[in-house]
């Protein structure tokens, strides 16, 4: 039997062991990272300094990362996918290569794990323009007793980190490790269509950069990013054939199998699956709303309520599994543990006002399923899909389950048009981020991301130190800064903020960063955040005499460049959170 708690240490402490630093995991809401709602890898946080800045901590790097993939969503309920998983994640950042990298992999299975050979195949990128077939990775299997038979060579779809190899970013070939979960032994040939064999593990060799045209250029150094799903690994390594059966899961699923007066397997699993994950976006600070991260954890908890409903649960049961899911996972995460009533009691409202009109919004679908029956129709409109969001808080995911149950389908551009069309979702919003991408550090998003550092620094100065960052964004055309204060701006407040802004830019202040100790950069007056986020030494940017603040960049060297700042909008983005969207250059003229 292996505990999760268990695996976590075996794997820091090997990596540690070969000389790799071990880093806290970041937020499950990417501090600096405008592309991407949440963290989905462990390499996101790494972006900067795998495209070629010094990380303070050195060039071996091993962490346990919390991550959220909403594009998997539809998968929850199978036997290994998830929403929220842990990655357990080890770099190179131009260190060791390949052969280093499949051999550590290699030796902490079969070594500190004891799997034998005998369970394992690999994957290794078959080759095409933009990279040969990898037979570095193909030799190092055989060397380490990887029969030929249980390597099977893939496209840019399967052996390619992100896959297709479509986003920009820094990204590479990879070689993929799957365990053998059959009843009976494993296969002598691997055959990747074969199920029974899950994905464990995903070393990548990121030497590549696309850029945003289209772009491959060779990276200033090779790096390698690797990921291993915490909850597979635990399964496989217990025998189990779900998830859902190991220790991380089990005391969730018995609780609603107690409470539900019908059994379901796929509504017992994205009720647990969604339950954690709301857990943890809701101890990451974030909460239910309209727009962005919020709208993930809106629909991720309406999902749940609507499954329990039709398991038969009667009254309130989020809170309860909440509850689990912090007892279970309080040790390895505190961070639940720091206002564990408050979460609960937001878990808790989300499904109080859900519930309410979730009823009422199943009858309008019956009344439009009997519509459409007598008329021979089969697709639910745009339009009616966008009524029952807009007046019964149904999330698009659960109109199209109701349809399905139903044999029916839903018009989801037409949702996506209507739902455009009553600017309920902005441009940036949140359905074009749902499906993932990689951080862009362009010359724009540098500048925009040095403006969020001037911002940070003049509304402390000028609303109180009270104000710290509760998240941040950044597209190309503008930046996006979420701090707690419990009024709207006065117009006057807006314009000194502005105006100490502006200053700063026309000072054409430089921009430098040193590394210093926690404890030093507290002493020296650093804001920013304080969590173990890079262990114990950190990155400070220093922007003249006005701002210094703890960051892992990357920034432009003089505000100057920034030529102006201007502020478009300050709103309410959720209890006590107010938001402001800024633009610089020449749309702040
Ligand atoms: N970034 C790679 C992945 O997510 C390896 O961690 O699979």
């Amino acid at each position: 039997m292996f505990t999760a708690k268990e695996l976590r240490k075996k794997y820091l402490d090997f990596f540690q062991k070969n000389n790799h630093a071990v880093l806290a995991s970041a937020s499950l809401v990417p501090e600096n990272d405008p592309s991407v709602l949440f963290t989905t890898a462990g390499m996101h946080p790494l972006v900067p300094f795998l495209m070629g800045e010094k990380h303070p901590r050195g060039m071996r790097l091993v962490n346990v990362q919390k991550c959220l993939r909403t594009d998997d969503i539809d998968e929850v309920g199978d036997n290994t996918h998830n929403t929220y998983f842990e990655m357990l994640g080890n770099w190179s950042l131009g260190d060791y290569f390949k052969e280093e990298s499949i051999t550590l992999s290699f030796r902490f299975l079969t070594e500190e794990l004891g799997v034998a050979i005998e369970k394992l195949a690999v994957t290794c990128f078959a080759g095409d323009d933009t990279a040969p077939r990898d037979e570095v990775s193909h030799h190092c299997w055989l060397k380490l007793g990887i029969q030929e038979a249980r390597i099977a060579f893939l496209g840019k779809e399967d052996n390619w980190w992100p896959s297709g190899g479509k986003h920009p970013g820094p990204q590479g070939p990879d070689t993929e490790i799957f365990y053998w979960t059959g009843m009976e032994s494993a296969p002598t040939i691997y055959d990747p269509a074969d199920k029974r064999w899950v994905e464990i593990w995903n070393n990548v060799f990121m030497e590549f950069n696309r850029t945003t045209d289209g772009a491959y250029q060779a990276l200033a150094q090779q790096n390698v990013d690797t990921g291993m799903g915490l909850e597979r690994t635990l399964m496989v390594l217990n025998g189990k054939t779900n998830i859902y059966e190991t220790e991380l899961f089990i005391p969730i699923i018995n609780k609603i199998r107690e409470l539900a007066e019908n059994q379901d397997t796929i509504s017992e699993r994205v009720i647990a699956d969604h339950v954690r994950a709301a857990m943890f976006l809701l101890a990451d600070h974030v909460r239910p709303s309209n727009v962005d991260q919020g709208y993930i954890l809106r629909r991720l908890i309406r999902r749940a309520v609507r499954h329990g409903r039709k398991m038969g649960i009667k009254g309130n049961f989020l809170e309860v599994l909440g509850a689990i899911v912090i007892a279970l996972y309080q040790e390895a995460y505190p961070e639940l543990m720091k206002h564990p009533v408050a979460l609960l009691q937001a878990i808790q409202d989300e499904e109080n006002q859900f519930s309410k009109t979730l009823e009422n919004g199943l009858k309008q679908f019956r009344k439009l399923e009997q519509e459409l029956t007598a008329t021979g129709n089969k697709m639910i409109n745009g339009e009616e899909a966008f009524h029952l969001y807009d007046t019964f808080g149904f999330p698009i995911e659960i109109t199209k389950e109701l349809a399905s149950e139903v044999g029916f389908v839903v018009d989801e551009a037409g949702f996506g048009v209507a739902f455009k069309k009553h600017q309920e979702l902005s441009r940036q919003g949140s359905e074009q981020k749902f499906a993932g991408g990689l951080a862009d550090h362009s010359d724009e998003s540098k500048k925009l991301h040095t403006a969020t550092h001037l911002l940070h620094q003049a509304l402390r100065m000028v609303l109180g130190p009270h104000i710290e960052q509760r998240g941040s964004n950044i597209t190309q055309e503008r930046l996006r800064f979420d701090f707690p204060h419990d009024q709207a701006m006065t117009a006057e407040q807006k314009v000194q903020v502005e105006k100490i802004v502006n200053e700063q830019i026309r000072r054409d202040l430089s921009v430098t960063w040193e590394e210093l100790s926690v404890d030093e950069a507290k002493a020296k007056g650093a804001i920013g955040i304080f969590e173990d986020r890079y262990g114990d030494r950190v990155k400070v940017y220093t922007m003249g005499d006005f701002s210094k603040e703890i960051c892992g960049g990357p920034h432009v060297d003089h505000t100057g460049e920034l030529k102006a700042f201007k502020i478009l909008k300050e709103e309410s983005s959720s209890k006590g959170i107010r938001r402001i969207k800024a633009v610089i250059g020449e749309a702040a003229l």
